[in-house]
């Protein structure tokens, strides 16, 4: 049996909408156009400011835009500092070099693999502007003590959102609690328009909207130009090129309308592995996520935590042989090579190395059939030596 480790899942419904694009243009309908900002853009923009409660949502041609987008917003300085963790994507401390501030890295919490709040304020200096949480596998971070250090120290806070989308912290929506939060609709997440993100802007400061519009759209002010609030657009601030094609919103917006049947089918096979597996973590051989009573997780993915690096390699390895595509992440930023010309070096941040070792992610979409799972979880249970259970669940 192959099992590869992703698999994007199709509605069915993203040709028909991308062909009702196709005829409006060829029909020359007013205001229907295959490049940025066009009618499917505003449906899926309308979407996620409905759905979700963001004041304005702008959909960018990735989560590495939106990310930066947001760092130009706060209008960070030379030796501004700002608080991220180190197990990320890149592109999370690239959008704060870009901006050219200076990223601190902060530890994780053993529980989640999220930013700690308590290392979070350990690191706070003068210099500190903003904090980037990062929502590891949609489940949320502390938002509550989050928030509270950046309002105690007048601090801005964007959420990297990028695998949160439609989780949950208690009853807000991962992206809108902090200043601004971040999407990433990438061929691997959740809702897919191959690659392809947005901006949610929480502040009522209608310049900042206008600004950010502004830098998506090249430095120019087209955006107020299609809406008719200027006869002319012109070149106004620096910026760059951050909207998608309509095709890809049509795309966007066929995943987006079957949001609740995607995720349910993603619970499905998140839940069947965590109830299999858990007889596994009873004999201490491995560990399961752990979701907070604050989070309403989005089933982003599945992780188990092994003993130690050589064991997470060696079970990797096995199960590659086995057709089964396991795959491991991050490798720490701050060890990285880029982290290490930054000045950072190995042994700052000990929970994050550790777990960034020890940590193996198990394939995860939509499709997974109970029958995979359940081939997964018997190999799982012959290379870890533990006798093979029985569920009810498979
Ligand atoms: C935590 C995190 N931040 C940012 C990104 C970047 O998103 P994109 O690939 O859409 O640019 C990703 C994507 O893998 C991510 O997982």
């Amino acid at each position: 049996m192959q099992i590869p480790f992703n698999r994007p899942y199709f509605t069915g419904n993203e040709l028909k909408y991308i062909e009702d694009l196709f005829n409006s243009v060829q029909n020359g309908e007013s205001d229907s156009h295959i490049s940025g900002d066009g009618k499917y853009t505003r449906k899926v923009q309308k979407f996620m400011e409905t759905k979700f409660g963001a004041k304005k949502s702008l959909l960018t041609t990735s989560g590495t835009s939106a990310l930066e987008l947001a760092s130009y917003a706060l209008n960070l300085k030379h030796k501004d500092e700002v608080i991220v963790p180190s197990y990320t994507f890149s592109s999370t401390v690239n959008a704060i070099l870009i901006a050219g501030a200076k990223p601190v890295f902060a530890d994780i919490q053993e529980e989640t693999l999220n930013i700690d709040p308590e290392d979070i304020r350990r690191k706070l200096t003068p210099r500190t502007k903003a904090i980037y949480p990062v929502h590891y596998a949609g489940v949320s971070c502390d938002m509550k003590h989050i928030m509270e250090i950046a309002e105690e120290n007048d601090l801005k806070v964007v959420e990297d959102a990028a695998q949160g989308v439609n989780a949950k912290y208690k009853d807000k929506y991962l992206g809108t609690i902090g200043d601004f939060g971040c999407y990433s609709f990438h061929e691997t997440k959740n809702y897919v328009c191959g690659e392809g993100g947005a901006l949610l802007i929480n502040t009522d400061d209608e310049a900042i909207t206008e600004r950010l519009e502004i830098i998506r759209e090249k430095g120019t002010d087209r955006s107020k130009y299609i809406r008719g609030e200027v006869d002319k657009y012109t070149w106004v601030d620096i910026g760059s090129s951050y909207l998608p094609s309509d095709v890809l919103a049509a795309f966007l917006y066929a995943q987006l309308g079957k949001m609740d049947e995607i995720q349910e089918k993603r619970m499905k096979v998140w839940n069947t592995y965590y109830e299999v597996l858990k007889p596994f973590e009873e004999t201490g051989k491995i560990r399961l996520p752990i979701i907070p009573d604050y989070s309403e997780h989005n089933a982003h993915l599945f992780y188990i935590v092994l003993e130690d690096e050589n064991k997470r390699n060696s079970v990797m390895k096995e199960l590659k042989n086995k057709g089964i595509l396991a795959v491991f992440h991050y490798i720490p930023l701050h060890s990285s090579p880029m982290g290490i010309s930054l000045k950072n070096k190995e042994g700052d941040l000990l929970v994050t190395e550790n777990l960034s070792k020890r940590l193996l992610r198990l394939p995860l979409y939509a499709e997974l059939k109970n029958y995979e799972v359940k081939y997964i979880t018997s190999v799982l249970s012959m290379l870890l030596e533990i006798p093979e259970i029985t569920s009810q669940y498979l």
